[in-house]
Formats: structure tokens, C-alpha cells, sequence
């Protein structure tokens, strides 16, 4: 069996830097609550209905793709990971290949839905793949338009703030190099607590999840009698349940488990001691979490990286975004032990271990 290495990592964020103190004027918050609570001093939001989490994967992976010093044509399999899509369907997998001009059809596609975690499962299935040999350049994005699908009311300040925009991809690709490359993956789920961190509607859900009564269901939702229901109704419009919902302390509290358990998973299962991690990259959740991590595993301030602060927590993207700018800056070079580590929504959580 071959190894698999990142050949390529690129990255995207918008122009738009939008600052705590501009959600100040659009709900009851205030930057020293954001950044005592979250460490989050701005994020960047895409052009409104211009750029989606497609263009910007696109943009992303233009850049990966270059620093693999590979083609788009190149390419044999896509894997998307984002939480919010341009369509309900189809998903941005197939909108990445059009929007890359990648015309060849021998290709496949496939969409991630693991919001936080989902770029480290889309790692672990291209390392599957690219392990067995069936796919040489593996495009890997993880892609993100949240400000289109946030609540910017005081109502939704707890999930709005922590959110921004952007884009990072990677190209997997098989080595013959042993000791090199993506060492291990480890991924993880647990279904109970589905609706802590949900955004449930649009969805061809029965209005079991919280707010949904039985006057909610005479407003659309499917019956005994009725052959059909609608998706959204204007209940929901009205209601704001069409936007994303978490029990945040909760989260919060079962994240600064998960992190350090699969952490120390990867180095348990691959016999590669923490003392030699050059990096941990986290997903970017909340600057608090990464700092309980970090002191939890005895981690010195160099060892954990945190860009949190001028992008909040851009989801699928917050890895490969961070990955990218440790490679540019020169923090990442050949031969480093880096750890890749995400807990979110689901809950899903997992690690990739990754010999650099
Ligand atoms: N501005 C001002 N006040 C606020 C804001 C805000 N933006 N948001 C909430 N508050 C208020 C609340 O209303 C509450 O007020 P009350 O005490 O009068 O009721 C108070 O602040 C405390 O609210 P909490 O929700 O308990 O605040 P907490 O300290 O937990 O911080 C946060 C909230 C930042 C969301 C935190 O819980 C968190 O980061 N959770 C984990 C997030 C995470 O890791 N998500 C997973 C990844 S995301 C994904 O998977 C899609």
C-alpha cells in the first residue's frame, strides 16, 4: 500500500473584513463580549450573490492546484465538504468542476456534510483513495458562505458572531515515500444530540425538532391526509427558524472533551510521541476552546496554531485555510509532525495526523 501526501494547499477569503464593531449596529452585542467569549476580532464575508461557497472553493483550489504544479485536468476525483451550499441540491462538487472548467467526465464528485469536522473526513476519504491507488490527484475543498444563512438580529447573536467566509482545498495525491504523508485519521460520531447545533430547516423533517407545533405542521407540513408538504412555510419565514441553532455551552462543553481525546488517539494509534508535534492545527471554533486544548495536552504557544481571530470560524474551511497560511508563512516545512484535529455539528469530530 502507497502513503498519501497534501501536494498542494491553497486557500481563499473574501475582501469584505466586517469587524465586531459592525454587528454592534445590527444587533444587541458588543466587541468586548465577542472577544472576552470567543476571541474573534473580525471575519470576512463573500460579495452577496456573487461569490458562494463554490466560487470560493474555486478560488482555493486555482491555488492548490499550483502549488501541487499540477493541471485542472489533472484531477480525478473532487471531495466538498461545506455546510453551506449554493443549492439544496445538486452539490458543490459539481459546481466546483464547472466553475474550475474541468470538462472531463471520467471524474466523480461527491459532497461532505460534516459541517466542522468536514474537511478531516474528506482528508480520510482521499487518503482511502488515494492510499489503494485508484485516484492520483484527489481535489479536497472545504468552502464556506455562511453571512448568507445567519440571523444578523439580536435573536441569533450567540451563532452570528462566531461565523465568517472563505474557502481552503488541498490536492491528495499517492507517495511512494514511506514514513511521509498522512499518517492516520481518525473520525468519530455521535447522533444523540443531532439538534444542539442544527439548522434544520429547509428539510423534509415532520416538525418533530423543537418549535414545530401542531398548528406548525396545518401550515404545510406532511399529514395522513396530505400526499405532500413544502419545505419552508411562511410560518417559518416569520418565526425565524430558518437559520442556524445552537445550544452553545453545551458545545462548548463536549468540544474541550472530544478535542484532546481524538487528539490523543492519532499519537496513541500511530505510535508517534506528542513530544515531536511541530503543529496542531484545530478546527477555528472558538479561540477559548483551542487555549483549554492547548493546555490540556501541555502544548507551548508555538506548538497550536489560531487564526480565529480575523476569520472566526469559517467551518469545513477552517482547517485548510489554516493549513495553507502555516505553509506560506513558512511555519509548516518537510519532514514536520502536524496534527489536524475538528469537533462540530452532529457531533462528528475526528484527527489526521500528517508527517508534512
Ligand atoms: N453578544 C452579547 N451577548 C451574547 C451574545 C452576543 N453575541 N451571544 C449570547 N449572549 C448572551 C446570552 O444571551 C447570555 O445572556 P444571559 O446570561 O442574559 O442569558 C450570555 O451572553 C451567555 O450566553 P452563552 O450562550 O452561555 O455564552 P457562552 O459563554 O457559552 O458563549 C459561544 C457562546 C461563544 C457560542 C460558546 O458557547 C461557544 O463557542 N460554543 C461552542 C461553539 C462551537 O464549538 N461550535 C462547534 C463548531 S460550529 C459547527 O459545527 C457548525
Amino acid at each position: 500500500m502507497k502513503n498519501s501526501i497534501i501536494a498542494g494547499i491553497g486557500h481563499y477569503v473574501p475582501e469584505k473584513v466586517v469587524k465586531n464593531s459592525d454587528l454592534e449596529k445590527v444587533m444587541d452585542t458588543s466587541d468586548e463580549w465577542i472577544i472576552e467569549r470567543t476571541g474573534i476580532q473580525e471575519r470576512r464575508y463573500g460579495k452577496k450573490h456573487v461569490e458562494t461557497s463554490t466560487t470560493m472553493g474555486a478560488r482555493a483550489a486555482e491555488m492548490a492546484i499550483k502549488n501541487a504544479g499540477i493541471k485542472k485536468e489533472d484531477i480525478d476525483f473532487i471531495i466538498f465538504a461545506t455546510l453551506s451550499p449554493d443549492y439544496y441540491f445538486p452539490g458543490n462538487g459539481v459546481l466546483l468542476q464547472r466553475e474550475l472548467g474541468i470538462t472531463q467526465t471520467e471524474i466523480g464528485a461527491l459532497d461532505i456534510r460534516n459541517q466542522c469536522s468536514g474537511f478531516i473526513y474528506g482528508l480520510s476519504i482521499a487518503d482511502q483513495f488515494a492510499k489503494t491507488g485508484m485516484y492520483k490527484n484527489i481535489l479536497l475543498v472545504g468552502g464556506e458562505m455562511h453571512s448568507m444563512g445567519l440571523d444578523f438580529s439580536t435573536r441569533g447573536r450567540n451563532v452570528t458572531v462566531i461565523f465568517g467566509d472563505g474557502a481552503g482545498a488541498a490536492i491528495i495525491q499517492p507517495t511512494e515515500e514511506s514514513g511521509r504523508g498522512i499518517l492516520t485519521t481518525h473520525l468519530h460520531s455521535d447522533g444523540t444530540f443531532a439538534e444542539k447545533l442544527a439548522f434544520i430547516s429547509p428539510g423534509a423533517h415532520s416538525g418533530y425538532f423543537m418549535k414545530y407545533t401542531e398548528e406548525d405542521i396545518d401550515y404545510g407540513f406532511p399529514d395522513e391526509e396530505t400526499l405532500g408538504g413544502v419545505f419552508v412555510t411562511q410560518k417559518m419565514v416569520d418565526e425565524g427558524m430558518l437559520f442556524p441553532h445552537m445550544e452553545g455551552q453545551f458545545v462548548f462543553k463536549t468540544a474541550v472533551v472530544k478535542f484532546p481525546e481524538v487528539i490523543l488517539e492519532a499519537f496513541e494509534k500511530s505510535g508517534e510521541s506528542i513530544d515531536d508535534l511541530k503543529l496542531l492545527i484545530p478546527h477555528q471554533a472558538n479561540l477559548r476552546i483551542s487555549q483549554f486544548v492547548q493546555k490540556r495536552l501541555g502544548l507551548k504557544d508555538e506548538q497550536i496554531l489560531n487564526n480565529i481571530q480575523k476569520y472566526g470560524n469559517t467551518t469545513a474551511a477552517s482547517i485548510p485555510i489554516a493549513i495553507s497560511e502555516a505553509v506560506q508563512g513558512g511555519i509548516i516545512e518537510k519532514g514536520d509532525l502536524v496534527c489536524l484535529a475538528a469537533f462540530g455539528s452532529g457531533f462528528t469530530w475526528g484527527s489526521a495526523l500528517i508527517r508534512w
